[in-house]
């Protein structure tokens, strides 16, 4: 069954750990993703973009290759089905199609509307026990096309989104989508801590997981983090798994043109990389 991220993002902000976040973009990726969180005892959210549900044929089928595999696949630890960076359209059209959790990404609105129309889905996501997700001060980088020049956050803003009853705040800290430039400053601990400040018990959210060092991550949870989205680090291990494949000629022997036999070196290598980040994170056994 799939769970609202709240109880398990307020366990991981008392119990000083993170849930990880991990980008789904078809089965395979899904199967490994669930699989692992199984394996490791872990709780996990799925993140879907707008992008990646179009790709997949819409949120309905998204939620039906889930549900279903939550069935199929035995899954008992707690699982999320998460919008990432949705428009409003996108959230409404996710809290329709049987989404568990929603992101809303105003952060590109003046704050006035960021507030007016993150109340609004707060109400919706009250109504059906779903858990929502708010952004204040954008996320650098590009993804889905969508660019952020990547500001760091208001803690006075953040605390006017808190207050309306959100269950988790991404707040920028100078963090962005895919990887880090080499002379990328790191992370903003003083924005961090401000806004932990200002927001107390809420839990934070830390987007752009790829490519952080692990002091940094491990930093950024005891001040309150507790989910990290990652997503470019799944894509990359999938890419570096199934292009050896290749390169060895390993497709043009016997069966290997079959495409569970294409994919699987990449399956093998997201369910690795999401076994790391549980065991950074901290989550593993906390199911
Ligand atoms: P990365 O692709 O940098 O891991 O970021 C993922 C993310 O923040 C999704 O919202």
């Amino acid at each position: 069954m799939l769970v609202s991220a709240k109880e398990m993002l307020n366990k991981a902000r008392e119990g000083k750990y993170s849930v990880g976040q991990f980008n789904i973009n078809n089965l395979e990726w899904t199967k490994a993703i669930l699989l692992t969180a199984q394996e490791q005892n872990s709780p996990v959210i799925l993140g879907v973009s707008e992008g990646a549900g179009k790709y997949m044929c819409g949120y309905k089928t998204v939620v039906g290759m889930v549900k279903g595999m939550l069935e199929e696949l035995g899954i008992t630890v707690p699982v999320a089905l998460h919008l990432d960076h949705g428009s409003y359209d996108g959230a409404k059209a996710c809290i329709e199609a049987g989404f568990s959790s929603v992101m809303f990404d105003g952060s590109h609105y003046p704050i006035e509307e960021n507030i007016e129309k993150t109340k609004e889905l707060v109400a919706e996501c009250e109504k059906l026990g779903l858990s929502i997700e708010a952004e204040v001060g954008s996320i650098g980088g590009e993804e889905d096309g969508v660019i952020g020049a990547g500001e760091c956050a208001d803690p006075n803003e953040c605390k006017a989104i808190a207050d309306l009853g959100v269950t988790m705040l991404a707040a920028g800290i100078g963090n962005i989508h895919g990887k880090y430039p080499e002379n990328w400053a790191g992370l903003s601990f003083e924005t961090l801590a401000a806004v932990k400040e200002k927001v107390g018990d809420m839990p934070l959210v830390l987007h752009g997981g790829t490519g952080i060092p692990e002091d940094m991550i491990k930093k950024a949870i005891s001040l309150g983090v507790a989910k990290i989205n990652v997503n470019t680090e799944c894509q990359l291990a999938f890419q570096e798994a199934t292009r050896k494949y290749i390169e060895d000629g390993k497709d043009k022997q016997g069966k290997g043109f079959d495409p569970r036999k294409l994919l699987a070196p990449g399956f093998e290598a997201i369910k690795e990389t999401v076994k790391e980040k549980m065991e950074l994170f901290g989550s593993v056994n906390k199911a």
